[in-house]
């Protein structure tokens, strides 16, 4: 569609930044913390790149003051961050550390003291290891009752200072990389217990959202979930149907669980068919139905393009038909033929032809941005808000001390022009977090790959200084939020 002129962003829209604790925060044993899933995993050789942890990370922890003051230099209206849940309750239940909740309250108290809208993620994949050895994790309902004592603490603690929750991150990411390819703790490869383990944490999104509306009914809360838009390869319908396959698998089994209480059912069934649907009780389509979230937290980096399954048209040996890397976590693609791949008779995944990429592989759309804002706008019928997105580079720190990432604000102009005419579409948006405010540990790619505003002296291997030196995105990003979006065109 086009517009001749764009609507102005609301006054009110939240410009923001976003984080997670595992990749900021470093103090892994510091002030009673328990060990988290991520503290583990980490350290078993191979895993992740030269071996990278977030023992020291960008040692948030101690420099949070320092870190928000330069938010609030930068104007920024919003800062999402992660709670660690094993610096609360160490052994993931029972016993909760004052001085872990203690450290959030600051910071909390810090943002609001400059007017920053704290937005608060409950859960970003740092589960208490004592879950993991006790009960399996998420792959045992004790996990859930965990998961509630843990939400009801700091509701009771911060549900006074915090408006914005953030229930789970990009659930459909660490299930996967998690329980299927084996590149995030718990470092499994068995399909069944994926799709298992997935209903359990729809389970405890669902218990954490009815007792946020009990305990804190003026806040807001919502999953955050890694969206990508399926294209279909070519008009020919087999394609077309293809993609609605490869959609409902890759986005309707979460989102439809999260706002309309139940799975997709054509999905499902494949699941049944292949023996590896989870086991839903009535009790939890009870459950699922009544929890309702107030907004959805869309991640946007890319989504996928596909074609017919191959059984029924076998494919062509040519480029095209290279198969997604297993640590692309926006589209669930086969790396080997598993016997129980869900998706072999539903569709296979392609390149698309039209989209640049960027050094990792990413493809690079900000059209599929808009196009993802109005199909979950459309189908859902909440307000957005948009939670992480971003550009992953190598960033180069010059000799006069500078980081001029031209390509990260070309990038994010693209994106947030593309949301400016989603807006003027009519979709309902409350903000938008940038991936990263700081430079952070990329959980498979060390400090290569950089995302902030902020560039962080240090590398994978020396810690150094951990400077904080604001690149040239930062100040592109602080003349956004000055004039509210008005020089986005
Ligand atoms: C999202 C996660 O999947 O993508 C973030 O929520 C993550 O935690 C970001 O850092 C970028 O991923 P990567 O692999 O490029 O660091």
């Amino acid at each position: 569609m086009y517009q001749e002129k764009l609507d102005a962003f609301p006054s009110s829209f939240l410009w923001g930044a976003a984080s997670a604790a595992y990749q900021i925060e470093g103090a892994y044993d510091t002030d009673g913390k328990g060990p988290s899933i991520w503290d583990e995993f980490t350290k078993i050789e191979g895993k992740t790149f030269e071996g990278t942890n977030g023992d020291v990370a960008i040692d948030h922890y101690n420099r949070y003051k320092e870190d928000v003051k330069l938010m609030a230099d930068m104007g920024l209206k919003a800062y999402r961050f992660s709670v660690s849940w094993a610096r609360i309750l160490p052994d993931g239940e029972g016993r909760v550390n004052e001085e872990g909740l203690a450290f959030y309250e600051n910071l909390v108290d810090e943002l609001n003291k400059y007017g920053i809208e704290p937005v608060l993620t409950l859960y970003h994949w740092d589960l208490p290891l004592a879950l993991q050895e006790k009960y399996n994790g998420w792959e045992s309902r004790e996990t859930i009752s965990a998961f509630k004592e843990y939400c009801k603490v700091l509701y009771e603690r911060l549900g006074e200072k915090v408006r914005y929750w953030v229930t789970f991150n990009e659930q459909n990411v660490f299930t996967s990389m998690g329980y299927r390819w084996a590149t995030h703790p718990p470092n499994v490869t068995d399909t069944k217990r994926m799709f298992e383990a997935n209903h359990i944490i729809n389970l405890a999104n669902a218990e954490a959202i009815v007792l946020f509306k009990e305990m804190v009914p003026n806040g807001k809360i919502g999953p955050s979930f890694g969206y990508g838009p399926v294209y279909p390869l070519t008009a020919d319908p087999s394609d077309v149907l293809a993609a609605e396959n490869a959609h409902e698998f890759s986005n309707s089994w979460w989102l439809d669980v999260y706002c309309k209480g139940r799975y997709p059912v054509a999905v499902f069934k494949q699941l049944e068919r292949k023996g590896i649907a989870p086991t839903v009780t009535s009790e939890d389509k009870a459950l699922l139905k009544k929890a309702k979230p107030d907004f959805l937290g869309i991640n946007y980096y890319h989504g996928g393009t596909v074609k017919q399954n191959k059984i029924e048209k076998p494919a062509q040996e040519n480029e095209q038909d290279k198969k997604f890397s297993s640590t692309d976590p926006y589209l669930m693609q086969p790396k080997e033929e598993q016997s129980q791949s869900p998706e072999i008779p539903m569709y296979q995944s392609l390149d698309n032809p039209y989209l640049e990429k960027t050094e990792w592989g990413w493809e690079i759309d900000p059209v599929g941005f808009r196009l993802a804002l109005r199909q979950v706008y459309a189908r859902y019928d909440l307000p957005i808000f948009v939670t992480e997105n971003g550009l992953g580079a190598k960033d180069v720190l010059t000799e006069e001390g500078e980081i001029n990432d031209d390509y990260r604000i070309d990038y994010l102009n693209q994106h947030v022009v593309e949301m400016k005419k989603a807006i003027t579409d009519g979709v309902e948006m409350i903000g938008y977090c940038a991936w990263s405010f700081t430079d952070l540990l990329s959980w498979l790619n060390g400090y290569k790959k950089r995302y902030g505003f902020v560039f962080v002296n240090r590398t994978e291997q020396d810690e150094k200084d951990l400077k904080r030196i604001p690149k040239k995105s930062y100040f592109w990003y602080k003349d956004v939020i000055e004039q509210n979006g008005e020089n986005i065109k």
